[in-house]
């Protein structure tokens, strides 16, 4: 089959590599993709999602980031009779909306924070003094994992919310579990737990990013915890979500806490998550197009179960100067094929693109993910890193402990 995959960043170098790797998949497509991707499907410029597709003729379309989703592409190709991969503009809503994801999570029964809905600087101040710090403090839109702040400073709390409808949540102690399920709106399937570095800097400071690195599987998580929360979180979302005419179709991301009081929801994203998708789909032994394309056209009950390679891989992120507040573009980029050299790693593009000159450079703040797998987390961290160091880039930056300190 011919798939056409909408995006341009890590995600969807990890998808791409991954359909590269089907044998169901006959060609690759990618708008707009970018100079990475470009090695294992052709790109084309992204016009619009329909356009695209009118053009391309694809029989599965994989919509790899949440804006287009909310936007409504979705809809808008399957109303074209195209098969594809991601939710409608009313199921995406459980990412593009704080607080339509908290009425679907009360309505479904799913543990997640408490929280307050504040519009103006008094509820919000009213809401901030009834949950108590830390503050946790959200802005109901799509804000590219930037719209979050975790805080003790009143005053900061107050001020991230000030201008913006703002979900003020109650602070959720304990470790964070990100847990991808594949769903056809009725069919779940979930595929290996990981867990994502968020914070800019080594040992958890610094601001929100969209995610430093990441690692998978997770050797310290009982197993009937994956199971628990495909039960109590994603199942009873999933039927919420079709018993109110808004089937979730595509890729449920579930942000967990893991509590004293057990799995709790931070967060529903729409789609792949981004740089775990990079560790998950590098595990994945299952050809991953057949799966998308049965998610698509509503057959995942006819999906076997899961294979998976053993073994356990790392992302590291580099990102460029300046990122995630300003990042500077445009520096030239060295030492990829050096870095793709070490055993067992893959140098998945993000922001990067050519210059007039050919030149590879910098053209975005997460640049690079560099993603190694090995017999077990150590080893594939050591090759990341490996890899990372064999990189050039000015001014360009990334944390030194992705999966340093994993508990057996
Ligand atoms: P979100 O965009 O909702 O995923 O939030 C980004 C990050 O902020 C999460 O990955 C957590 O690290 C942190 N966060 C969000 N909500 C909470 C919460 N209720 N309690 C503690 N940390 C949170
Ligand atoms: N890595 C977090 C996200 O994709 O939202």
């Amino acid at each position: 089959m011919r798939v056409l995959v909408i995006g341009g960043g890590g995600r969807e170098h990890a998808l791409c590599l991954g359909l590269s790797r089907d044998p169901s998949v006959t060609e690759i497509v990618a708008a707009p993709g970018n100079p990475g991707i470009a090695a294992v499907a052709r790109i084309v410029p992204l016009t619009t999602p329909l356009a695209v597709a009118t053009d391309v003729a694809p029989d599965l379309v994989v919509i790899g980031p949440e804006a287009p989703l909310v936007a409504g592409a979705a809809d808008e190709l399957r109303a074209a009779g195209f098969a594809v991969f991601g939710p409608s503009a009313a199921a995406a809503a459980l990412e593009g909306s704080k607080a339509f994801a908290k009425d679907v999570m009360i309505a479904a029964g799913v543990p997640t924070a408490s929280h307050r809905v504040a519009t103006t600087p008094a509820e919000l101040a009213a809401a901030l003094d009834a949950t108590g710090p830390p503050y946790v403090v959200k802005h109901d839109e799509l804000a590219a994992g930037k719209g979050v702040v975790v805080t003790a400073d009143r005053d900061a709390a107050l001020a991230h919310g000030a201008g913006h409808r703002a979900v003020v949540e109650e602070y959720l102690d304990g470790p964070e579990v990100s847990l991808f399920c594949l769903t056809d709106g009725a069919t779940v399937v979930q595929l290996l737990p990981a867990q994502d570095f968020k914070r800019l800097g080594d040992g958890d400071v610094g601001p929100n990013t969209g995610g430093m690195g990441a690692y998978c599987p997770l050797p310290w998580l009982p197993p009937d915890v994956v199971d628990e929360v495909v039960k109590t979180i994603a199942v009873p979302t999933v039927e919420h979500m079709a018993a109110r005419g808004t089937p979730f179709s595509g890729l449920l991301y579930v942000g967990l806490a893991l509590t004293s009081d057990g799995p709790k929801v931070v967060e529903f994203n729409c789609r792949f998550g981004d740089p775990e998708t990079q560790v998950v789909l590098e595990l994945l032994d299952s050809p991953i197009g057949e799966l998308l394309h049965a998610v698509a056209t509503g057959r995942l009950a006819d999906v076997g179960p899961l294979r998976w390679r053993d073994g356990a891989a790392v992302v590291v992120v580099v990102a460029s100067e300046g990122y995630p507040a300003d990042p500077v573009t445009g520096d030239v980029i060295d030492g990829v094929d050096d870095a793709a050299s070490v055993d067992g790693v893959a140098v998945l593009h993000a922001g990067t693109a050519l210059d007039a000159g050919g030149r590879l450079v910098t053209a975005g703040g997460r640049v690079l993910g560099v993603t190694a797998t090995g017999v077990d987390i150590p080893a594939a961290r050591s090759s990341a890193y490996d890899a990372v160091r064999r990189l050039r880039i000015r001014g360009s930056h990334y944390r030194t402990d992705i999966a340093a300190a994993v508990p057996s």
